[in-house]
């Protein structure tokens, strides 16, 4: 019902978002993966269809509910992330990175369940790193409005404005995390080329909203 009243900022435009973890396996029933719930970006996409956009959500595995008349797109690992987001991030005008995607996975893939071979050895996995899919989006000639998200446990201005910088971007939202992984609400630090704002702590739909705002006026 609230969302009838709010003025469509969004109308007309296109909206692409990664959101959850992703998952790389190991072997057929193993893998690494880490504690983002996918919340914000889920919120995300349901306050930007809210404000009149066409979203498309690329969702790694987590278990909610896809937010009404939003394009869903499931994967698993950082690469089929990737793969879903690149070929189409050009016919959108924002990309919103709040995924936590893995930075690297191991660097084969055991065709067959590792198992114990009775000698007490563990084995040891050689990693090689995944994909930037939010950089990877930044540098396409015709890129959509990249907004960039940076959960940090310290030095969050210090790190998000490094982000900003390093994947040549024009926002950055951070947060302090793991304290935010699965919690309902969040404090949002953003910064741009201007300097820094702060969304105070609000549940995750109202963070949502008010960044949609500010994407909304920076187009
Ligand atoms: N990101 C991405 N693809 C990756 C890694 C990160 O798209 N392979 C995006 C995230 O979705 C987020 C932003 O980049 O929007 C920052 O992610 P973060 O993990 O904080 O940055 P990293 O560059 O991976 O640096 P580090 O993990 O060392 O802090
Ligand atoms: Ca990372």
């Amino acid at each position: 019902m609230i969302a009838f009243f709010q003025p469509k900022l969004l109308a007309g435009r296109r909206v692409l978002i990664t959101a959850g973890p992703t998952f790389e396996a190991i072997d057929p029933v193993r893998g690494i993966t880490n504690l983002s719930s996918g919340k914000m970006g889920f919120a995300i996409a349901r306050a930007a269809q809210e404000a009149g956009a066409q979203v498309t959500l690329v969702a790694g595995p987590v278990h909610l509910p896809t937010p009404r008349h939003v394009q869903r797109i499931d994967v698993r690992s950082a690469q089929q992330m990737h793969d879903a987001v690149l070929p189409q991030a050009a016919a959108h005008d924002v990309f919103v990175a709040t995924a936590a995607v893995a930075d690297w996975r191991p660097a084969t893939l055991a065709e067959h369940k590792i198992k114990k071979d009775g000698t007490q050895r563990v084995p040891s996995f050689e990693m090689t790193e995944n994909p930037d899919i939010l950089a990877a989006v930044a540098r396409l000639p015709d890129r959509p409005y990249c907004v960039g998200f940076a959960a940090e446990s310290q030095d969050l201005a210090r790190h998000a404005r490094e982000k900003l910088v390093r994947k040549n971007v024009p926002l950055v939202v951070g947060n302090l995390g793991p304290a935010t992984f699965g919690r309902d609400d969040n404090t949002l630090l953003l910064v741009d080329a201007h300097g820094e704002r702060e969304i105070a702590t609000a549940d995750k739909l109202g963070l949502a909203r008010e960044l949609v705002r500010e994407i909304a006026t920076r187009l």
